[in-house]
């Protein structure tokens, strides 16, 4: 049996609700597992929670909860938010389950026993909004640290080590070695330039019980609990060790954002190599929104909110948006102008107006019954096919999205070209007629295969007004000619009702 495609996202702080970002980027992990589907692998995709920790702890003290209690109940509605998403994760990892936290600490012990770990007096600063230490370096030139970082405390205190200092040399070899472990390049370039350019500090991975309860115990002195970002991280290996049977490590895509590049691109490595682990194959590195060319802030309001969009416009038209709207690795911007631009051109009047004319006409001038084959269009199909082959095996998703519209248009422009409402009229144009309307219901059934793992809802649509059974969610049946000669198609229906302003 071939390896299983392992793939991952981050896991999101429990404390709030979810937001425009982390759904972005769940939603690049689910078209990427389904992308691979339809390619024929055998996939595993896992996202989830990251439940301890001083912000966590924090949320839960202001809503004075405990903060189990607290994540329990927003983890019920994180888990419904991945359902609104139509994700197609095959697990859902919470850092609170004790599959994660005995793992946590078996490797602990281990690292602990083979020497990687020291105890030492810690003077350094901490943001507990970003869980992240920070030193004298990190201050801006005025003296302040980034405002990114929200609150950052002084601390002084006994804590454990991480030994990182002797890690640097065979990293860069390694990154220099792999092109496409860290990705886009110039995320590859940054991290090569900061490992080139600083001396490692080794990595503070405790917190001492006084400070912080909220955390997995370190096995080897009670007193401490680990630091949130060596407990999280290890979820990508807890979860792979959790379903041995299927051999899931080492896992082929983690997907990051770009604030989390030096946890995933740095300490992680470091962290498997000394857990005797292979590294993952890539590290895939999204950029961050905004909304209206501001940061998106709770505090401000400038929020998006992914429910009341996906409510609105439907799950499609969102998962559709963030993809084709941002490439993996810039930053985009989020306008509700741009958002119902693309739905109605690309979508409504594109893709959906394709669709339903095409259809319709076939039902009008031949009863739903699909003529003889004809190959007007084969090419562009087989085209589009083959480009979103490669692109999907290099989780290149914008430009697939834009290749399959390559498709879109070349079909709508036929039928302006063809005219087969004049052809109609004209009974000499029957077998004209005829061939036009196979080449452009085949289209469409090419399109939902090709569409399937951006826009699931709507493939299976255009695949049962074509009055076909099953689900297009294999690449392989992309190939020009499905349609047989006879069949009856089904109902056509609007894929993107128009919208009143
Ligand atoms: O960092 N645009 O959790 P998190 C795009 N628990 N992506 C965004 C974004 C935005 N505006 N804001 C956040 C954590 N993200 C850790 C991860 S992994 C072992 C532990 C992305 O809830 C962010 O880059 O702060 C990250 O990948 C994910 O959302 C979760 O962020
Ligand atoms: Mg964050």
């Amino acid at each position: 049996m071939s390896k299983r495609f392992y793939i991952t996202t981050a896991i999101d702080y429990v404390n709030g609700q979810p937001h425009l970002g982390h759904a972005y980027e769940k939603i690049i992990a689910d078209v990427i597992a389904r992308a691979r589907r339809s390619l024929g692998q055998e996939v595993f995709f896992l996202t989830g929670l990251d439940e301890h920790g001083q912000k966590v702890q924090q949320a839960a003290q202001a809503e004075k909860k405990n903060p189990q209690d607290y994540c329990d109940a927003l983890a019920v509605d994180w888990q419904n938010f991945a359902k609104k998403l139509e994700l197609t994760n095959d697990d859902f990892v919470r850092t609170t389950q004790p599959r994660h936290k005995e793992f946590v600490q078996a490797t602990l012990t281990k690292l602990n026993e083979a020497g990687h770990f020291y105890q030492a007096s810690y003077t350094g600063y901490y943001s507990a909004k970003e869980e992240t230490f920070l030193t004298e370096k990190d201050r801006l030139p005025d003296g302040k640290f980034d405002p990114s970082y929200g609150e950052v405390v002084e601390l002084k205190e006994d804590n454990y080590y991480f030994k990182l200092g002797a890690q640097q040399q065979w990293l860069i070899d390694y990154i220099e070695a792999n092109p496409d472990f860290i990705s886009p390049s110039y995320r590859r370039n940054e991290v090569l330039g900061f490992l080139k350019n600083n001396t490692l500090e080794d990595l503070c991975i405790s917190r001492p019980l006084a400070r912080l309860n909220w955390g997995i115990p370190l096995p080897f002195d009670q007193e401490f609990v680990t630091y949130v970002w060596f407990d999280a991280l290890v979820n990508y290996t807890s979860i792979a060790h959790a379903h041995p049977e299927l051999g899931l490590w080492p896992a082929d895509i983690h997907i990051i954002g770009k604030d989390i590049v030096k946890f995933h691109a740095v300490y992680w490595p470091i962290m498997l190599k000394a857990m005797g682990l292979p590294l993952p194959k890539q590290i895939l590195v999204h950029g961050f929104w905004q909304k209206d060319g501001a940061r998106i802030s709770k505090s401000t309001g400038n929020v998006v909110d992914p429910v009341a969009i996906i409510n609105e416009w439907g799950v499609d038209a969102f998962r559709f948006y963030v993809l084709r709207e941002l490439d993996i690795g810039p930053d985009g911007n989020w306008t509700e102008a741009g958002f119902r631009s693309r739905y109605q051109a690309e979508l409504g009047n594109g893709l959906g107006n394709l669709v339903n004319r095409s259809l319709s006409m076939l039902k009008r001038y031949r009863n739903g019954v699909v003529p003889a084959r004809s190959n007007e269009l084969a090419a562009d199909a087989a085209k589009a096919a083959d480009e979103t082959r490669a692109l999907f095996q290099q989780s290149q998703l914008q430009s697939a999205l834009q290749s399959i519209w390559g498709l879109v248009n070349r079909a709508n422009k036929y039928v302006d070209e063809t005219a087969p409402f004049k052809l109609a009229k004209d009974p000499a144009q029957a077998q004209r007629l005829d061939e036009v309307l196979y080449n452009l219901a085949e289209s469409c059934r090419v399109l939902a295969v090709l569409l399937n793992p951006f826009l699931p809802g709507t493939s299976a649509k255009i695949y049962a007004q074509l009055g076909l059974t099953g689900l297009p969610d294999k690449l392989a049946e992309a190939t020009w000619g499905g349609l047989p000669a006879g069949h009856t198609i089904g109902e056509p229906a609007p894929l993107f009702p128009r919208k009143e302003v």
